[in-house]
């Protein structure tokens, strides 16, 4: 069935985006350097920069004196040269003046002592000065450019982040809280506040957690986190107004970050007030041989950053053509990486290959940072023939632009979730894991070259045939029905140990574990074992498991000890107290099942299982073949073709056979079947008919 095309872009020619963050302000002493830069930015096959996240001095020197002319100069140069802009608000970092006039832009930390002025990111998103700067110079730039012929997306702000404690933020947080509860009863009561006398008499007695002060209420700090992510996300969305005043037409966004490092948005909500996703992606390649699972966990973002807006492209908004300067290491990507890494997200749903940065500046923190252009100055350079190779690359793949992955596998990775069970002390306090174990699911996935979606537990799962939902602790509001209902209606449904065990305000549930998916799974969960780093434990497999499985595998860290309901058991566990007690099991509900997996397991357990879920769902892989370890397929379509990526992310020359004769080489439009070569990190790049 032919999809629709999803343009991120509005009216202007699909292609696969290309380019970088610039900052033309820091040269404007020296006019030639723009000049040789318009030339290398079109030599190197790049046709969109980001410029102006941090300009705002240089756009208003002083308070209410506007300077706009360098910036004009810059877009008309851009315009006559084809080359697009994303201009962004210059909200990340403020003019010195504006901090020293009113110190209340500056944050409070969670100690209560207001920072002083520097940095970046340094800036209070409830304070009504602050809103009002940031409105009249995203005003003053919207007037200006909202129609310029070279903008083509609002990049709003940079990488918002961080929280605030002052004044301003307590009351906006009460607020908020008010809003929610509406009485200090209900407070009082999702907060569990009568434990250690915690109850509040008064609405001023609340106050944001502080580690000198209430940091044990896990309720109040699960609040506090969606506080801030909403403030932030009310911020956005009072920085777009201008923009979208001025021109409906044109989509903003803001660039995220990667969420193994950072916590603080709920981007599931977020997504709802982009136009577009976009994130910023630094793996540390090369800091190990076997760079499979780094490859995955970047694997992991893209897919989750395209399944926010339900399959719509990303950007990549940022990756760095060589190194960063910020990582304990700066490795030089080797040869084939910046390729790998980049077409690597064009495989997983990006409609761009954006850099930070495009030269490198001459003082300042990230004077060392990897640029598309270095300090030599010109183009003879290995870094810049890599990404003028890549621009030519991505012109031969317009044709991806706008076409999605089409998944029938999720895993549901909530951020709600993620915040309250790591505040939790429970079975587990050295590692409960949750991050790395949904990663440990999705790996098989990535391993077999099966497209999966990541999502939060709310988004609708009925179009999907297998949805895995690992160490789903909490569990909100019609999430359980939801389940319940998908696999009546014949879907397959994955839990794993420490699920269904709070709601929402994490509280926990009464009358038995996991709560409202008891009777999806069909059984009770009594008690949990945390074990000590160096303690295992063995799983033995019945032979009803399937032909996937082996006999044993060894289980760690956290083994729940179950009783049957209406579920059989596929697996006991084979020592201590709980030795044959059910491991494994599966319940049948209406026409679907529902697998649940009492206890971590180590090594090959979730290849096997999911091998066993391939097979019996008779879910596609991508390229119907058993690919090496180190090799995965991924593929977008817009459902007349599939855009096919093999990927090598080994440094070893991998064989594999195309089993069938429907794929064309896209690099050299030529038919290509039977047994292939790929070299080391090298990507294969091929188009099929849909069948
Ligand atoms: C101490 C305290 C108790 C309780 C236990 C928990 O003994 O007195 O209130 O917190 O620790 O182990
Ligand atoms: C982030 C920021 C950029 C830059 C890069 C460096 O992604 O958004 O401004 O600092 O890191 O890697």
């Amino acid at each position: 069935m032919e999809k629709k095309r999803m343009q991120l872009i509005p009216n202007i020619k699909p292609r696969i985006w290309h380019g970088s963050d610039y900052f033309p302000e820091q040269w404007l002493s020296d006019p030639d350097i723009f000049r040789q830069d318009i030339e290398l930015m079109k030599k190197a096959h790049c046709n969109v920069m980001s410029i102006g996240m941090f300009a705002w001095s240089q756009l208003e020197r002083e308070e209410g004196v506007f300077t706009f002319e360098w910036l004009d100069h810059v877009l008309d140069e851009f315009e006559k040269n084809g080359i697009y802009t994303f201009l962004a608000t210059p909200s990340g970092a403020r003019p010195a003046w504006l901090s020293q006039k009113y110190p209340e832009v500056l944050r409070v930390n969670a100690n209560r002592v207001r920072n002083l002025h520097g940095a970046r990111h340094n800036h209070c998103f409830t304070s009504p000065v602050y809103r009002e700067k940031v409105a009249q110079i995203n005003e003053k730039l919207a007037e200006r450019y909202a129609k310029h012929p070279a903008v083509i997306a609002w990049h709003v702000s940079n990488e918002y982040g961080g929280e605030c404690h002052c004044d301003h933020c307590q009351s906006a947080f009460r607020e908020w809280l008010k809003n929610k509860y509406q009485t200090l009863d209900q407070l009082n009561h999702a907060w569990w506040t009568t434990f250690w006398s915690h109850t509040y008499t008064d609405w001023s007695q609340v106050e944001s957690p502080a580690p000198h002060g209430e940091s044990a209420v896990h309720g109040h700090n699960l609040d506090w986190r969606r506080f801030v992510s909403d403030q932030t996300i009310d911020f956005y969305k009072h920085e777009i107004k201008p923009l979208k005043a001025a021109n409906s037409d044109i989509p903003v966004f803001t660039n995220f970050m990667n969420v193994l490092g950072y916590t603080d948005l709920n981007h599931a909500k977020f997504a709802e007030v982009v136009d577009f996703v976009s994130w910023d992606s630094y793996p540390t390649w090369h800091a190990q041989t076997d760079e499979r699972e780094l490859a995955a966990s970047i694997a992991f973002h893209h897919d989750m950053y395209r399944s926010l807006k339900n399959g719509q492209p990303f950007l990549l908004m940022e990756s760095t053509p060589s190194t960063t300067n910020w990582q304990g290491v700066s490795k030089l990507k080797r040869p084939g990486m910046h390729a790998l890494s980049s077409l690597q997200a064009v495989a997983h749903g990006s409609d761009s290959v954006q850099y930070f940065q495009w030269r490198k500046s001459r003082g300042s923190s990230e004077k060392f940072h990897g640029a598309v252009v270095d300090h030599v100055g010109h183009e003879n350079t290995r870094v810049f023939r890599d990404v003028e190779q890549l621009g030519d690359t991505l012109e031969k793949l317009s044709d991806v632009a706008g076409t999605t992955v089409d998944a029938k596998v999720a895993i549901i990775f909530d951020t709600e979730n993620r915040w309250a069970i790591n505040d939790a002390q429970g079975p587990r306090n050295i590692g409960v894991k949750y991050e790395s174990t949904v990663l440990d699911h999705y790996q098989a996935f990535w391993d077999a070259g099966v497209s999966v979606d990541i999502i939060d537990m709310e988004k609708d799962i009925s179009n999907y045939k297998l949805v895995i939902a690992p160490m789903l602790y909490m569990i909100k509001p019609g999430v359980g029905k939801q389940i319940e209902q998908f696999v009546e209606a014949g879907g397959t449904f994955v839990a794993t140990y420490w699920s269904g065990i709070v709601d929402e305000n994490d509280l926990v549930v009464q009358g038995g574990f996991p709560g409202s998916l008891r009777k999806t799974l069909g059984i009770w969960s009594e008690e949990i074992d945390g074990l000590y780093d160096d303690q295992t434990q063995t799983i033995k497999v019945t032979s009803e498991a399937g032909k996937h499985f082996s006999d044993t595998y060894t289980a760690h860290e956290i083994c729940d000890l179950i009783h049957l309901e209406t579920a059989e058991a596929l697996a006991s566990y084979g020592e201590d107290f709980y030795a044959g007690r059910p491991a494994l099991t599966v319940n049948q509900l209406g026409s679907g099942r529902a697998y649940y997996i009492a206890s971590r397991n180590q090594g090959p357990f979730h290849k096997d299982f999911y091998n066993q879920m391939i097979s019996d769902l008779e879910i596609d892989k991508v390229i119907d073949t058993d690919l090496p370890i180190g090799v995965t397929a991924q593929a977008r379509t817009d459902g007349k073709h599939d855009y096919v990526f093999i990927m090598n992310f080994t440094t070893d020359t991998q064989n594999l056979n195309i089993p069938n004769k429907a794929f064309i080489d896209i690099e050299n439009n030529a038919p290509l079947s039977g047994d292939i070569e790929l070299s080391p990190y090298e990507v294969r790049l091929l188009k099929r008919k849909v069948k």
